[in-house]
């Protein structure tokens, strides 16, 4: 049985590649910082071993990586702090020098296949550090791609049953008359996290994907704001939205950086001022699945209608093989 360490598998996507990989038969090993609440989240899959590890530490990636066929990295983080040019260190750490050390492990403990997880629009002159600090780390991952077959994907926003989008608007609706929206005219083109661990999985075997970066995105692309009255309307607690101007867009993420819970800032205002879409097909034949079809059936307060119709698309999935 092949083994894939998956380095950020325990979180919202993780937990879906950890998932398909044991579908397809490979044995998972998922390094943590917290060992009890990743468990909690992988415990149900067979053949999935946690461990907890420092993976910023060189020669601990190097333990773990042996005796592994390949290694998944889907480390990232949306806050990165104080803001720096062209990135703060938590940026640095997470996206460049973490996946500089993953190569150098791989190498030395002769991996010789890596996939890695970046973001769409990752570029050196991007608008915001998230994405200028996802371009360095694709950068040191294909610095080697002559000694170990790299595989990038940037996926828009990704939706699913745990994901903290979607949910965070239904869930703010509950609890909110109003919603007082920055970047309402940004957009996105979300991709079902099924397809998304499908990508992965499906890339490993395939030669064609050697040294390749595929953007990841979804059938259709929606302004925030519709993507904001949706989330309400599934959850049962549709409130009006009121669209900021692009100042006190602005103005609402400097603010919320001194709110608790990470919800906004600066910075992810500007990597919205980028439309989160691309015209790229989903790789490996791979359908994109409608946010309409699989939606309703997390969002809660959903129609009995919007639930049947969500099941059948997702049983017309089941029976397509793949
Ligand atoms: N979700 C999206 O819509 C989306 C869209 C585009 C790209 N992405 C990218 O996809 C990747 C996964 O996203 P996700 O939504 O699954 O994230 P997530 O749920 O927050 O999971 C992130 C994982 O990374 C680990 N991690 C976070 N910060 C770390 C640090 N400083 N050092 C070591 N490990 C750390 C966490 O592991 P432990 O806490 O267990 O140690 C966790 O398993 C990220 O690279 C993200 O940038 C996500």
């Amino acid at each position: 049985m092949a083994k894939v360490c998956v380095i950020g598998g325990s979180g919202f996507i993780g937990r879906h590649i950890a998932e398909e990989l044991v579908r397809r038969d490979f044995s998972v090993l998922v390094p943590t910082r917290y060992r009890e609440s990743a468990k909690r989240d992988l415990i149900h899959l067979p053949n999935v071993d946690v461990v907890e590890a420092d993976v910023h530490d060189g020669a601990t990636l190097e333990r773990l990586f042996g005796g592994c066929d390949a290694v998944v990295n889907l480390v990232g983080i949306l806050q990165g702090g104080k803001p720096a040019s062209p990135y703060s260190d938590a940026f640095r750490r997470a996206h460049v020098a973490l996946p500089t050390r993953i190569v150098g492990a791989c190498r030395r403990a002769g991996v010789r296949r890596l996939v890695h997880m970046s973001g769409l629009h990752a570029g050196k002159d991007a608008p915001s550090e998230y994405l200028r600090s996802k371009a360095d780390g694709e950068a040191a991952v294909l610095s080697v791609q002559n000694e170990i077959a790299v595989t990038i994907f940037r996926p828009s926003v990704v939706f699913g049953p745990e994901d903290q989008f979607l949910n965070v608007f239904a869930a703010l609706q509950k609890r909110l008359p109003v919603v007082v929206l920055a970047c309402p005219d940004a957009k996105f083109q979300p991709v079902y996290v099924e397809d998304v661990a499908a990508a992965f999985v499906r890339s490993l075997d395939a030669d064609e994907s050697f040294g390749r970066v595929y953007d990841l995105v979804g059938p259709k692309v929606y302004t925030l704001r519709e993507l904001v009255r949706y989330a309400g309307e599934l959850a049962g607690h549709p409130r009006p939205v009121v669209g900021l101007s692009d100042r006190m867009s602005y103005l609402q993420a400097r603010m919320m950086e001194f709110v608790p819970g990470d919800l906004m800032s600066r910075d992810n205002y500007y990597s919205m001022q980028l439309p989160s879409t691309s015209d790229a097909a989903l790789p490996f034949g791979i359908v994109p699945t409608p946010l309409e079809a699989i939606a309703p059936s997390y969002l809660g307060g959903v129609t009995r209608d919007a639930r049947y119709s969500a099941l059948r698309v997702a049983a017309r999935r089941g029976t397509r093989g793949g």
